[in-house]
C-alpha cells in the first residue's frame, strides 16, 4: 500500500472519509466519532458485500472499516502477493456504504516488531474443516481480529456469515475471553445470479462465472432434500456440483452450526468450498447455507 500523506489531506472529493494509517492518526480520528462504534474488517477488494456490512453498520452509529491484507492468514503458496489491491475504489465504496472513518495500516504499523510471537488459538474448531484444508489460517484470522478489535476498541463488530466458520471462531474467541465487543453475524450478499460475492470472484472470467454457479447450486440442491436427512442432503449437493467438472470440490461438509461436528438433526450448516482456474491461478471459493435436517 503507498503512502497517502495525512489523513486530513486524504479525504479526497470522491471519498469523502478520513483514512488513518498510523496508530496515531486512528487514536485521533476515533476520538472524533459520536455514538456507538461498529466496525467492519476488510482485507480490501470491496464489493458490496462488504457494503452490505457497513450499510447494517451503519443503522446503529459510527463505522469504522478496516483495510489490511493480514499475511499472517495466508498458508505458503496461497495467493498472499495477487490478492487484489484496490485502495482507491475501496474508500469510496466505504464513503458511499456510510463508513465513518477508515484504517488502513501497512504490516509493520500492525506488527510493529515483525511476525507476532503470542498469537490466538482457535482451539480444535480451528483444525477442521476450512482448517484442514488451510493450516494455520485461522490462527492467523483470530490474531489479527484480536489485535484490530484491540487498537479499534468498537462497541459492535460484523462479520459475514459467508466466512462461517471463521465467525463462529470469532464469536467463540469473544465468549471465551470475555472480550468487550458484540459479534454481529451478516447474511451473505449475493450477486443477482446467487453467486456469493467474493473478493476472490475477480479473478474469474466472465465465462467461469457459470461454472462458480456451482457452489450455490449445490447449496440449493442439498437445502430442497434437506427433511431427507443428512445423507440425501449430501448426496444432492454432490450430484449437483458432478454437473460442473471443472470445479474441483475441495470440501463439503454438513454441520452443527455451534459446534462445527457433524450434524445428523435439526438445525444445520451446509458447507462447500471449491477450486477453478482462474485468470491468475487457482480460484478456491466458499460458500454455505442454512437449513433443518429432518430425521433420515
Ligand atoms: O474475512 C476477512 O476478510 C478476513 O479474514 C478478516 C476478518 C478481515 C481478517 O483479516
Amino acid at each position: 500500500m503507498t503512502a497517502l500523506g495525512t489523513a486530513a489531506k486524504r479525504r479526497s472529493p470522491a471519498a469523502q472519509v478520513p483514512v488513518a494509517q498510523s496508530r496515531e492518526e486512528l487514536a485521533r480520528e476515533r476520538a472524533k466519532l459520536r455514538g456507538p462504534i461498529g466496525l467492519v474488517m476488510t482485507m480490501g477488494a470491496l464489493h458490496d458485500g462488504h457494503g452490505s456490512l457497513i450499510r447494517e453498520a451503519a443503522k446503529h452509529g459510527s463505522v469504522m472499516v478496516t483495510i489490511f491484507i493480514n499475511p499472517l492468514q495466508f498458508g505458503a503458496g496461497e495467493d498472499l502477493d495477487r490478492y487484489p489491491r484496490t485502495l482507491g475504489a475501496d474508500l469510496e465504496l466505504c464513503a458511499r456504504a456510510g463508513a465513518s472513518l477508515v484504517f488502513a495500516p501497512t504490516p509493520d504499523v500492525v506488527y510493529p516488531s515483525g511476525p507476532p510471537l503470542v498469537r490466538i488459538d482457535p482451539g480444535p474448531g480451528g483444525e477442521m474443516l476450512e482448517g484442514a484444508s488451510r493450516p494455520g489460517h485461522f490462527t492467523g484470522v483470530l490474531t489479527v481480529v484480536h489485535k484490530m478489535l484491540n487498537l479499534t476498541r468498537p462497541d459492535r463488530a460484523y462479520f459475514g456469515e459467508k466466512d462461517f466458520q471463521q465467525l463462529t471462531l470469532i464469536e467463540r474467541m469473544v465468549a471465551d475471553l470475555d472480550m468487550p465487543v458484540t459479534i454481529v453475524g451478516v447474511p451473505t450478499w449475493r450477486d443477482a445470479d446467487g453467486l456469493a460475492m467474493s473478493s476472490r470472484n475477480r479473478y474469474l472470467t466472465p465465462e467461469q462465472r457459470p461454472t462458480a454457479l456451482a457452489l450455490s447450486e449445490a447449496l440449493a440442491a442439498g437445502s430442497e432434500v434437506a427433511t431427507q436427512g443428512r445423507g440425501a442432503v449430501l448426496d444432492a449437493a454432490r450430484e449437483a456440483l458432478a454437473a460442473h467438472p471443472d470445479v474441483k470440490v475441495d470440501r463439503l461438509d454438513l454441520v452443527n452450526p455451534a459446534t462445527l461436528d457433524d450434524a445428523t438433526s435439526g438445525p444445520a450448516r451446509l458447507l462447500v468450498a471449491g477450486i477453478l482456474t482462474g485468470q491468475t491461478g487457482p480460484v478456491r471459493l466458499i460458500d454455505n447455507t442454512a437449513l433443518t435436517l429432518g430425521m433420515a
